[in-house]
Order: C-alpha cells, then sequence, then structure tokens
C-alpha cells in the first residue's frame, strides 16, 4: 500500500485516458506492447480522502483490447511481489515482472519483446532514477522495422533537478548530485552552463527550471521523436514535475494533449462534491526557448563532434 498526493491521481487519471485510447487506435495490431519501468504498488491510496485508486500497471493490465505484452519493472521486493500477484490474477497474459532496477534490466527485458507492435513506454520514477541510456534502449527498439518507435510518457522532476543543483556547501553531495543529473540527461555541458548561469544570477529560478525542462525535451528531440508534449504537474506550493510525452504519431499526441487538457477533480481536501478543475489550453513552449536566453548555450550535437 502507498499513500500519495492528489497530484499523483492527477496523473493517473490522465494516464488511463491516455492508456484507454492508445489500445483502442492499435485494435488492429496483432501485438500491443505496454512496458512500466517504475510499475509500483497495486494498492494506492489518496492521502487528502482516503480513496484506493488502480496504479498503472493495474490500469494497463485492465485496459481493452489487451495489450499482448506487459512488462513491469519495480525496484522494491514487497510491490514486486504484488505485482506478481497481479499477474497470476491473469493467468492466461503474458505479463512479466522484472523485480530489480529497470536501468540494468531493460536490455533483457526488450529482447523478448516484439519490435514491429505499437509500445508505450511509462517512465513513471520517484524522482531521478531513470538513467538516459533506458530512454534510448526505449527509442532504439523498434528502429529499422517499424515506421514508429516505442511512445514513451515520462516523468521529469524539474524539482529535483533544481534542488540538486542548486547551491550546497558539501562538496561531496555536490559531486553525487552532478553524477545524478548527469545520468538523467546522459551527457554534461548544456545543463551546467544553464547551472552556472542561475549561480550567476543571469537566470532567474523559473527560467532556470524551465531550461532544464527544455532541455531534456531536446535530448529526445534529437532521438528522433517528432511530437514532444510538456503537462506540468503541481501541488499547492507550485511545480513538482512534468511529465514529457513523446512520439511519432500526430494522432498520439492530439490524443494525449486530448487527455491532459481535460478538466479534472483534483481531490485536494474532502469536500461534499467532486468538482472538475479546468486547464489551460496546451502551450507549445518547447520551440525556439534558446533563443530568448541572454547567453549562449551549447548544444547536445555539439558534445558529439
Ligand atoms: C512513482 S512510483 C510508480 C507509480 C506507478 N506508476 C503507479 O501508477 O502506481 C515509482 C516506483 O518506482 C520504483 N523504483 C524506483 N527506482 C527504481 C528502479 N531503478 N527500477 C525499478 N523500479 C524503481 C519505486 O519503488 C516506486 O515503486
Amino acid at each position: 500500500m502507498r499513500e500519495w498526493r492528489p497530484h499523483s491521481e492527477e496523473k493517473i487519471s490522465i494516464f488511463e485516458d491516455y492508456i484507454a485510447a492508445f489500445v483502442k487506435a492499435a485494435q488492429r495490431a496483432p501485438n500491443r506492447v505496454y512496458i512500466d519501468a517504475f510499475a509500483g504498488d497495486t494498492v494506492n491510496i489518496l492521502s487528502t480522502t482516503g480513496d484506493t485508486f488502480a496504479g498503472s500497471a493495474e490500469i494497463a493490465i485492465g485496459a481493452e483490447p489487451e495489450f499482448t505484452h506487459v512488462a513491469l519493472f519495480e525496484k522494491s521486493a514487497k510491490r514486486a511481489e504484488q505485482l506478481r500477484r497481479l499477474r497470476d490474477d491473469h493467468p492466461t497474459r503474458a505479463i512479466t515482472v522484472f523485480e530489480g532496477d529497470c536501468n540494468a534490466m531493460m536490455p533483457s527485458a526488450l529482447e523478448a519483446l516484439p519490435r514491429r507492435a505499437p509500445t508505450f513506454a511509462f517512465l513513471d520514477s520517484d524522482g531521478m532514477e531513470l538513467d538516459w541510456r533506458t530512454v534510448q534502449l526505449l527509442a532504439d527498439h523498434k528502429r529499422g522495422v517499424s515506421a514508429t518507435k516505442v511512445e514513451m510518457w515520462i516523468l521529469v522532476s524539474t524539482s529535483g533537478i533544481v534542488r540538486l543543483l542548486g547551491d550546497t556547501k558539501d562538496p561531496v553531495g555536490e559531486a553525487r548530485n552532478v553524477e545524478r543529473v548527469a545520468h538523467l540527461y546522459g551527457a554534461r555541458g548544456p545543463w551546467e552552463r544553464v547551472r552556472a548561469a542561475r549561480r550567476a544570477h543571469e537566470l532567474e529560478p523559473d527560467e532556470a527550471r524551465r531550461a532544464y525542462l527544455f532541455l531534456y525535451m531536446d535530448r529526445l528531440a534529437n532521438l528522433g521523436y517528432k511530437n514532444l508534449l510538456a503537462r506540468p504537474i503541481h501541488n499547492s506550493r507550485g511545480e513538482l514535475y512534468v511529465m514529457v510525452f513523446a512520439t511519432d504519431h500526430p494522432a498520439g499526441s492530439n490524443i494525449m494533449q486530448w487527455a491532459q487538457e481535460q478538466p479534472r477533480v483534483i481531490k485536494r481536501a474532502p469536500a461534499l462534491f467532486d468538482v472538475p478543475e479546468e486547464r489551460p489550453a496546451y502551450e507549445d513552449l518547447h520551440t525556439g526557448w534558446r533563443e530568448e536566453l541572454a547567453f549562449e548555450l551549447p548544444n547536445w550535437e555539439d558534445l558529439n563532434k
């Protein structure tokens, strides 16, 4: 059992809407693949109301038409055991539970999955646990055999990056933090320049946060993804993380945009009536953002030259 704040349920409700549309759009394909790199707990409780809600693995397994192949990764032994129970409730389905670090286990897991099938990967870490090489592996999985790559919905912890790259007087802690961010981006350079600009007060805190996000999106664009969407998730104090969607399908992008813009009930406190909160229309802030900076930012591509 895991207790969640309302923003997690908000994320999962977007996921549920999108997954329902994804399997429908892929219904004619002989296979449909779902990869959950951070599959979590099967019993989720909302801290504000005590309501229970299904986690991503249960939602994906319940989708109709079915995912023909489901790969669930979970590092916690207790949660992996619950996922195995969920799998055992569906004995006729091809559901595999990988107990351990998804970054280490992804290469062998991908070998067992079909490469031409419509594939959705949910990369919903607790914050900083996703390695860039896992994202790269997923993007390469169908390359050369299919016109489209694996679709991904990735939690990018903007508040986590800002925290790890903030000022600290502890050099050991700082080195560890820098290493974690380097794993997340899979390279150094541009984000270090943003950090330096923030420390020199050339950037406001919010500008630095956005720059870190857009750098991550640039990374995905460089993998060849044609459509990227960003959906910020807030708590009452501000942005916690941004869900970034990457797809080669314009239709997938339209459906995710629809799901992201839906008014949603966000149960921030117990209430007599559920009132859906409106969402602002999606704004593509990612395009052209580098030109707005007052300083030169290295490109990811330049690092490889
Ligand atoms: C945000 S939760 C996932 C929630 C889940 N998507 C859901 O809807 O219920 C992140 C999960 O990832 C697990 N985790 C953290 N690091 C991991 C890693 N390197 N590999 C696999 N699982 C990991 C945590 O134990 C936690 O259960």
